[in-house]
């Protein structure tokens, strides 16, 4: 009877939570892209990782920075993993301010990448974790339970989400993009199709770019991901060992107890 009342009250949350989840949805439309680094077992893509930084190289970097990312983690495991000749030419291709020599050189991979060169256009290196794709409903993040922070798929979203609109205010032009909160963002839409090529044939459509370069900003921002993870499944398989365990212990430890209680009351 009890039980029954509590799935009955369950059932009722349930079907409220979906309810109010569809309508936290609607307001933000973002679609919800299926990268490989989602979920308890998910990992980088290493390729994707390689056309994401591409794509970071030669567009976005035209205007931002990630002064927080060291070039030399660009050939650790489980990120673009670039062999070290690879990320010692890629970081000679930067021209970085020595404050020894009062002048550039060319980057070493000791050397973070640069500063945004456009004073309006943010920092990237923690972008994908300082916004988050999925909300709600009205605060209760149940959203995000189940679908993640999503700062990827927001990054995602963000690139394709230009309606072609655009208007002047303040001698500033925006563009109208239904992802970005407040529907007019003052970035001019960074890609296009076939904008960057890839050496192996990749599809290069602004959705697919947008994807690469979007899990390219979560490894930035999140590049022990994976190691969290794996650190994450060794405690919860721990923490079973140790359960049952205890269960165990606890069983023989009160089996004499028990017996001499039964064996009082049967008396
Ligand atoms: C021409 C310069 C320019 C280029 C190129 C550019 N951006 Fe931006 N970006 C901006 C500016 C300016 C803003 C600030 C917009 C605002 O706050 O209205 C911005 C903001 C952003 C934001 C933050 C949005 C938010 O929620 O505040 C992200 C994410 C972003 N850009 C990603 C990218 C990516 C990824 C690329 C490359 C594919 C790129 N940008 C290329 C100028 C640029």
């Amino acid at each position: 009877m009890f039980k029954k009342r509590i799935l009955a009250s369950l059932a009722v949350l349930a079907v409220t939570a979906s309810g109010a989840m569809a309508a936290g949805g609607e307001t933000h439309k973002l679609h919800d892209f299926g990268f490989s680094f989602e979920g308890p077992f998910g990992t980088y893509d290493q390729h994707q990782l390689q056309r994401g930084l591409q794509i970071y190289t030669e567009v976005c970097s035209a205007c931002h920075g990630m002064k927080f990312v060291p070039l030399r983690t660009l050939g650790d495991a489980g990120g673009p993993a670039l062999p070290e000749d690879q990320v010692r030419a890629y970081a000679a291709q930067w021209d970085i301010y020595d404050p020894e020599l009062e002048d550039t050189r060319p980057g070493r991979p000791t050397d973070h990448f640069p500063h945004g060169s456009l004073s309006n256009a943010p920092d990237l290196s923690l972008m994908a974790k300082a916004r988050a794709g999925f909300h709600g409903p009205y605060g209760t993040g149940l959203s995000q339970l189940f679908n993640g922070i999503g700062g990827a798929e927001y990054i995602a979203n963000l690139l394709i989400s230009y309606t072609g609109h655009e208007k002047e205010q303040a001698g500033s032009v925006f563009y109208e993009n239904t992802a970005f909160p407040g529907g007019w963002i003052a970035m001019t839409p960074p890609l296009s199709d076939e904008l960057v090529e890839f050496a192996d044939g990749s599809p290069n459509d602004v959705e697919s770019m947008a994807q690469d370069v979007a899990a390219f900003l979560m490894w930035a921002a999140e590049p022990k991901m994976m190691a969290r993870k794996e650190a994450g499944l060794t405690a919860v398989l721990f923490l079973t060992v140790l359960t049952v365990l205890l269960y165990l212990t606890n069983k023989r430890l009160w089996a004499p107890v028990k017996k001499k209680v039964k064996g009082d009351a049967a008396e």
